[in-house]
């Protein structure tokens, strides 16, 4: 039988180009809009149907984000943490998180990666057998960016991080799935030139063994990372702007586990009976039956 799918969210790294905002507080705990920048990932992860998930963090930051985030029961969620002792890249998350993957498939995605609209991620996940997915985004700024070049048929040609004269306007955003095989090809990598072991090899080492699907987002999915001032204030403004247009919050996470029924109507109401009075709390306590 298929292993239940796992999901990690990385929450290290240095957060150094949101200096002096990251200077006492991680990147990812940064506010978008109305809430810490890591629940939106996490409502993500959730809303595909990803319940035991381990956070990856700084032992500096480790503190605030179990604070912040606790067991995950209050969502009907099971969160773990793991440390990273230094910002040595992306793909050391599937050394540290071995033993928690245990050799099930794997949702990757990246702290500081927001994502609004239809994924299809609960359908792509539940597909899922073997080799790596990733997704591909048009941008402007190619060059930021794990750039991806496919074919006609969409079959991956090659993938770069960061190149200085990007192939495609392609993007690779901060999401990722793999197959049982992730942790052996990431302990095989060398560090790059900024002394990290790079997603993009990893998603190299399937693409050599032609493992490596990718996925082209359409048009009505919006995806943001909030890596950098600029990019941290588009996002907010983007949050702000949906959900004062709709009435309705993106990546609240109680009303994500109510829905989904990961919480009962009794774990919402201990959930909110928790919270201080706030707009956030009015607007769980709207999700509540009448
Ligand atoms: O945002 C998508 C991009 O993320 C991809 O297109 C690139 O291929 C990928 O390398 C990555 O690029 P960045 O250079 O922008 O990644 P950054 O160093 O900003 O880290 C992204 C997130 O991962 C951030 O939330 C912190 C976390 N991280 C990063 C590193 C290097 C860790 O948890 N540990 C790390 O060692």
């Amino acid at each position: 039988m298929q292993k239940l799918i796992k999901g990690m969210v990385l929450a290290g790294g240095s957060g150094n180009r949101l200096f002096p905002l990251s200077s006492v507080v991680s990147k990812q705990l940064q506010p978008v809009y109305d809430k810490p920048m890591i629940y939106y990932p996490i409502a993500t992860l959730m809303s595909a149907g990803v319940r035991d998930i381990q956070l990856i963090t700084t032992p500096h930051d480790l503190p605030m984000f179990e604070h912040l985030l606790g067991s995950g029961s209050q969502w009907g969620l099971n969160l773990s943490y793991k440390v990273q002792h230094a910002p040595r890249g992306i793909a050391e998350a599937l050394i540290i998180g071995k033993k928690f993957i245990d050799d099930s498939p794997v949702a990757l995605i990246l702290g500081d990666n927001i994502f609004h609209g239809e994924l299809k991620l609960t359908e792509e996940l539940a597909a899922f057998r073997n080799g790596a997915v990733i997704w591909g985004y048009p941008v402007d700024d190619p060059e930021r960016y794990g750039v991806v070049e496919i074919d006609d048929h969409g079959a991956v040609l090659g993938i770069e991080e960061k190149p200085k004269y990007p192939r495609t306007n392609l993007a690779v955003p901060g999401l990722y799935i793999y197959d049982h095989t992730a942790f052996e090809r990431a302990a095989a990598l060398t560090p790059s030139a900024r002394g990290e072991l790079e997603v993009t090899d990893l998603n190299r080492s399937y693409l050599s063994d032609k493992q490596l699907k990718v996925i082209q987002l359409d048009r009505g999915v919006t995806w943001l990372d909030s890596g950098t001032h600029e990019s941290l204030l588009d996002s907010s403004r983007f949050i702000s702007t949906i959900e004062k247009r709709q009435g309705l919050k993106i990546a609240c996470l109680e009303e994500i586990a109510y829905q989904l029924q990961y919480v009962d109507e009794e774990g919402l109401r201990s959930a909110i009976a928790r919270m201080p009075d706030s707009p956030y709390r009015t607007y769980c306590e709207s999700a509540l039956p009448e």
